[in-house]
């Protein structure tokens, strides 16, 4: 079954078109490798899905609803969340007040009014490899690793179905690969849906079911990693980049 159709999607930033009519379907419970050079649109197709910025043409599908003119926090408690390229940690809040603010959908006002639940955050924190200690660390105390841990744990936290994870490898030691890529794996057991961005390919592969492959906007090739990695325009596209 479908859990996210991607349909035509056109996205113009002024006269540059950073997607061209995109479609690929995501199947519920699937894992997904979205890959392409640099410039693409990989990440421009999560913020349309996230409701980010604004779809020109096109239709976005979660669970067979329309979601593309619905607001973000609309579009999370429905289930689907993101990770992003560069992590964006609220500056001021510790580990846990981040995890926090994935945890309630109406974060702000849960912020202030303080709902919060200490145990599912160290659950949520743990699960992504941080110590009880690291709750209390503000984020410009961490290391790359750390920070996309941190993001992880935010978005998950939402509880969401579908996880949209970009580059979520940039940067990481390969103890850190490791770890991530063994949640991942624990996740997709369980049955959550990803698609996942990753310019390291021998460590996304082993972490999709299969692969889209996109440059300029569209899609190129898609179906069987090997095959995917195999198809001419596919390798020429990486060595034009
Ligand atoms: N907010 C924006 N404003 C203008 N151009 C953008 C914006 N976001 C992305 N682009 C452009 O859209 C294209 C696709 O970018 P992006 O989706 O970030 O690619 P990828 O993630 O595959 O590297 C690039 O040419 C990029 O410069
Ligand atoms: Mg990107």
């Amino acid at each position: 079954m479908t859990i996210l159709a991607l349909d035509g999607l056109v996205k113009r930033f002024g006269g540059l078109t950073a997607t061209n009519q995109f479609s690929a379907d995501v199947t519920e419970g699937e894992s997904l490798g979205l890959i392409g050079p640099n410039g693409a649109g990989k990440t421009t197709i999560f913020s349309l899905i996230m409701g980010e910025h604004r779809l020109n043409e096109g239709a976005i599908r979660l669970k067979g609803e329309a979601i593309q003119d619905l607001p973000t926090h609309a579009r999370i408690q429905r289930g689907v969340a993101r990770t992003y390229q560069v992590p964006r940690p609220f500056a001021e809040m510790t580990v846990a007040e981040n995890i926090r603010v994935g945890l309630t959908p109406d974060s702000i006002m849960a912020m202030i009014f303080g709902s919060s639940n200490a145990a599912e955050e160290l659950a949520l924190a743990e699960a992504v490899g941080f110590e009880a200690a690291d709750l209390d660390r503000l984020p410009n105390e961490l290391s790359m690793g750390d920070l996309r841990k941190l993001e992880l744990a935010r978005t998950l936290a939402t509880g969401a179905k579908v996880v949209l994870l970009d580059e979520v490898f940039a940067g990481l030691t390969v103890g850190e690969i490791a770890q991530i890529s063994e949640l991942i794996n624990e996740k997709r057991r369980s049955g959550m849906t990803f698609v996942i961005v990753s310019h390291d390919l021998r460590s996304l592969e082993p972490l999709i079911d299969r692969a889209v492959a996109m440059t300029a906007g569209s899609v190129i090739a898609e179906g069987a990693y090997a095959d995917v990695i195999a198809d001419k325009q596919v390798r020429d596209s990486y060595l034009g980049a």
